[in-house]
C-alpha cells in the first residue's frame, strides 16, 4: 500500500480529485496518510478533514528564518514516512535535501504543457494570463517528478487542452483543471502505486496497461 502525503496551499481541487479517485477504486494499492498546508487559510485543510485525514498547516510565517521552516516542513513529511509525495498545488520551494531524501518519490501537477509556461513566476492564474498573452491554441497539464530544478523534472502525463475564442485566465484555468488535472493527477497517482513508472535516463517511462 502506497502511503501518501499531499502539500496544499489553496482550493485543494486536485487533493479533491485524488480523494475521490481512492474512494472510487480509480486509485488502488495507495492511502492518503496526511495533507499538509503551508497556508492555515486553505480550503483544501477542511477537504482533508472532511474525509478524515490528517491535516497541517506550517506556515513560514511561524518560524523566524526560512531554514527552521524547511525544518519542521521536512520532519512533519517524514513523520508519516511516506513512500510518496503529492505537490497538489503547492506554491513553497520543496528544501533541496527534502529532494534528494525522495528522489522520484516528489510529483507535482503543473497546470501546462511543459516545458511551456514553467519555472520560475510560473504558477496558478499566472500560467493561463501567460498563455492568452502568447495566444498559443493549446495548452494543458503535465504530472513530473520533481527535481532539483523548477518544474524540470521527469514528466509522467501530459494532457492537452483547447484554448476558446474569449477566455479569461479563470476560464481557462478551470477548463484545465476539469479536463486535464482531476484526470491525469489521479491517473499518475495509481501507475506509481502499481508499479508501473520508472525513470530511465532522466525520464520516466509508463508501462503499458
Ligand atoms: C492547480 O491549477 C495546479 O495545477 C496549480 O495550482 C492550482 C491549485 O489548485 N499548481 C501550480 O501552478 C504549480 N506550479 P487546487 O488547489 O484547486 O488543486
Amino acid at each position: 500500500m502506497l502511503k501518501i502525503v499531499v502539500c496544499v496551499s489553496g482550493g485543494g481541487t486536485n487533493l479533491q480529485a485524488v480523494i475521490d479517485a481512492i474512494s472510487n477504486g480509480s486509485i488502488t494499492n495507495a492511502r492518503l496518510e496526511a495533507v499538509i498546508s503551508n497556508n492555515p487559510g486553505a480550503y483544501a485543510l477542511e477537504r482533508a478533514k472532511a474525509h478524515g485525514i490528517a491535516a497541517f498547516c506550517i506556515s513560514p510565517k511561524q518560524f523566524e528564518n526560512r531554514e527552521s521552516f524547511n525544518q519542521a516542513f521536512l520532519q512533519k513529511v517524514d513523520s508519516f514516512q511516506p513512500d510518496l509525495i503529492v505537490l497538489a498545488g503547492f506554491l513553497v520551494v520543496i528544501p533541496e535535501i527534502m529532494i534528494q531524501q525522495y528522489p522520484n518519490r516528489i510529483i507535482n501537477i503543473h497546470p501546462s504543457l511543459i516545458p511551456s509556461f514553467c519555472g520560475t513566476g510560473y504558477y496558478g492564474l499566472k500560467v493561463h494570463e501567460g498563455v492568452l498573452e502568447r495566444g498559443v491554441k493549446v495548452t494543458g497539464a503535465t504530472v513530473h517528478f520533481v527535481d532539483e530544478g523548477t518544474d524540470t523534472g521527469p514528466i509522467i502525463l501530459q494532457k492537452p487542452v483547447q484554448v476558446e475564442e474569449g477566455d479569461t485566465p479563470e476560464v481557462l484555468q478551470r477548463r484545465v483543471m476539469e479536463q486535464a488535472e482531476w484526470n491525469i493527477l489521479p491517473k499518475a497517482i495509481d501507475l506509481i502505486a502499481n508499479g508501473k513508472v520508472t525513470v530511465k535516463d532522466g525520464k520516466a517511462v509508463v508501462a503499458k496497461v
